[in-house]
């Protein structure tokens, strides 16, 4: 390989969304859900989206895995347009979709299983994350005998387990209560910290995004478009003390208020 190559591939993002445009149609009324959305994850990096409810974010996230098709724009993976196209990458939706029937270590392996052989991990890597994800132990244990937590964990390290570059993770805390939250939330730190997978998040709490990304996407009401990008200057490892930082509870300040005008806008205008 030669080295402008070498050099190109470092400065390609892992994934790129180029102006994508999407607007539900129905026989009745149109309903236009994501105006001109671009946004990139450098590879090894985490980015994470915040948006009010309802804004489309989810439906994004569709159409980067390739379940929906956007009416205009690209989804790119290393450079190399996928648009429309399925299994390019790892996708934890926000409900943890376990299989009953499968042991939790089965559930773990099975994005490698549908990937093919090749790539998979060894029984001692998987007991390493199983392990690092509390879950040690439970290795033959049904998903109906772990905790929602558990769960949670599990679905998350099967997605970091699948083979592809680029995870995506659907508000993966939402479901939790605040203590078991705030405990997943240092847990994907650490994991992330070891493990540095390109990362893109949707989530609604601020703070999470803050410690956790290194880029934060601000979406307004829908349609969707990018109302900021945000660089997140902590430096890493970052650790709980975090949140006491005067320089975080600033950005937390000003990033609440920028999402409060968006509000505000919204029932003001009667979107
Ligand atoms: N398949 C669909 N057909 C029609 N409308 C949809 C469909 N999927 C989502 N929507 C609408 O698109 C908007 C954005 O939804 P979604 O992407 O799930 O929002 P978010 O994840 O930001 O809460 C919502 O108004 C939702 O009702
Ligand atoms: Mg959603």
């Amino acid at each position: 390989m030669s080295e402008e190559s070498t050099l190109e591939e470092l400065t390609v993002p892992a994934m790129e969304v180029r102006q994508i445009h999407k607007t539900f149609r129905d026989r009745r009324r149109e309903v236009p859900v994501l105006r001109n959305i671009s946004l990139r994850v450098p590879a090894g990096e985490f980015v994470s989206i915040i948006g009010p409810s309802g804004c489309g974010k989810s439906t994004l996230f569709h159409i980067i895995g390739g379940l929906t098709s956007p009416e205009q724009g690209e989804v790119l993976l290393q450079g190399r347009p996928v648009t429309g196209q399925r299994g390019h990458i790892s996708y934890v939706p926000q409900q943890p979709a376990l299989f009953p029937w499968r042991t939790i270590e089965d559930n773990v392996v099975l994005a490698q299983e549908i990937a093919g052989a090749g790539g998979q991990s060894s029984r001692t890597e998987i007991q390493h994350w199983l392990e690092k994800a509390g879950l040690g132990g439970f290795e033959r244990a049904y998903p109906h005998m772990l905790s929602g937590g558990m769960q949670q964990r599990a679905s998350f390290l099967r997605g970091l387990l699948a083979p592809q570059e680029v995870m995506c993770l659907d508000e993966p805390f939402s479901a939790l209560d605040a203590l078991t939250r705030s405990e997943m939330q240092r847990w994907l730190v650490d994991i992330w910290e070891e493990n540095k997978r390109s990362v893109l998040m949707i989530t609604h709490s601020i703070e999470e995004a803050l410690m956790l990304s290194d880029t934060v996407y601000l979406f307004t009401n829908r349609p969707a478009s990018i109302l900021h990008a945000i660089q997140v200057p902590f430096p890493r490892p970052r650790r709980d003390e975090i949140t006491e930082d005067p320089d975080f509870i600033r950005l937390k300040r000003e990033i609440a208020s920028m999402m409060a005008e968006e509000q505000r806008k919204t029932a003001a205008g009667g979107v």
